[in-house]
């Protein structure tokens, strides 16, 4: 059995999700990211050049490299340990490399505020 909420977040959306608001817009360095704590683990929230936000385990699929301090460009980030390449959009790995991490859904409210879409029974025993 996955006891893993993350990896449960990726296969089925089956769980009820509630927002847990992270940060704000401004907060998240353009074509970079900001590191999160939530209940399911560390996430990385990624904003690009276009203010787009998405979030990602911050645990590369190569090496568990940190890829809240990996380089981002376009909708992608280079892992700062080995250069592997993932989609912030998908969270695999691009070219010919193979592997992929779990994607967190993000919500940015009209005013700026960026949330993270989790399980709701991890939120709550946050
Ligand atoms: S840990 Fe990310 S490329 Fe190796």
């Amino acid at each position: 059995m996955n006891t893993n909420p993350l990896r449960r977040l990726d296969k089925a959306m089956t769980e009820p999700l509630a927002l847990m608001r992270v940060c704000a817009l401004a907060d998240i360095p353009v074509q970079g990211a900001r590191r999160v704590l939530t209940p399911v683990g560390e996430i990385a929230v990624f904003r690009t050049l276009a203010d787009q936000v998405f979030a990602l385990k911050n645990q590369c699929p190569h090496k568990k490299g940190p890829l809240s301090e990996g380089i981002v460009h376009g909708n992608k980030v280079t892992c700062p340990l080995h250069n592997w390449v993932i989609s912030l959009e998908t969270g695999e790995a691009q070219g010919a490399d193979h592997g992929c991490t779990g994607t967190i859904p993000v919500q940015v409210s009209p005013d700026g505020q960026v949330s993270l879409a989790l399980p709701a029974k991890a939120k709550v025993s946050a």
